[in-house]
């Protein structure tokens, strides 16, 4: 059974052999380094829309994201887990406070942030648990804030699962179409107003990734996928979803 209480996934990411192999993992092989370099560009794009933003990186992990962020005035990378602030503390420059937190309870006045970003987060909870934690995001951003977060599309992901290749220890709430995660946050006071599809051949990126990094080969690697990134696609793996504050 997939871990997908707050409980178990709380548990689940203090632990040391999680917290010290998480970015070596799944962000050190071609189709990791391409979804970070996607990710982080979307990101990088919407906080140079906003003068001297705040940003809140929820569930920041080790920092994979937040120590590649640019232009950020004053930020916060919060996460429940101590091992992974440790790691987060390393990389973080003097313009973000690290910080132990809890996201269904975020020690933020209301109105205050500009942009949150939360990512391989979310998606890890079931409906009730999601709706909480887009409660607290709303609360806590400025009106017209931004919300941007991964979400995963159903098709690609059943076929990874049904192959073996997509390991579900920790939950994943999966979506059919761009539309039903739509349908899911128009309810919560948020409008998309940008929505990347990334791994636009998931299985013939992923068969790539998994080869050329056995060999050794990983420059070889990371061009193939992102050649095949280029030719574009009708079904990603994902989609990096930037919301605004209603
Ligand atoms: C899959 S990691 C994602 C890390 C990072 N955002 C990334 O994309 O690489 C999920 C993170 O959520 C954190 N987490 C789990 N439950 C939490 C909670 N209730 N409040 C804050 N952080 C939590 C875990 O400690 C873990 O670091």
């Amino acid at each position: 059974m997939a871990l997908k209480t707050k409980e178990e996934i709380q548990k689940h990411y203090q632990k040391s052999s999680v917290t010290v192999k998480y970015v070596g993992n799944r962000f050190k092989e071609p189709i990791g380094i391409l979804k970070h370099q996607k990710q982080i560009a979307v990101i990088n794009t919407f906080i140079a829309k906003k003068k001297n933003p705040t940003v809140l990186d929820l569930a920041c992990g080790p920092a994979r994201l937040t120590k590649d962020m640019k232009g950020v005035t004053k930020g916060y990378a919060l996460d429940s887990s101590p091992g992974m602030l440790e790691q987060a503390k390393k990389v973080l420059s003097k313009v973000w406070t690290v910080q132990e937190g809890d996201a269904y309870n975020l020690p933020f006045k209301k109105a205050t942030i500009d942009i949150l970003t939360t990512f391989r987060f979310i998606r890890h909870f079931e409906r009730g648990d999601r709706h909480k934690l887009y409660a607290q995001a709303h609360k806590v951003l400025k009106k017209d804030g931004y919300l941007i977060l991964d979400v995963l599309n159903k098709k690609p992901t059943k076929i990874l699962k049904l192959l073996g290749k997509h390991k579900y220890q920790v939950y994943d709430a999966l979506y059919p179409s761009l539309k039903t995660f739509e349908q899911e946050i128009e309810n919560e006071g948020f409008k998309i107003i940008h929505a990347r599809p990334i791994v636009h051949h998931t299985l013939s990126q992923l068969a790539i990734s998994k080869v050329t990094k056995a060999l050794h080969l990983h420059s070889i690697g990371y061009k193939t996928v992102s050649a095949l990134e280029r030719l574009g696609g009708k079904s990603p793996w994902e989609w990096i979803v930037v919301l605004q504050k209603k």
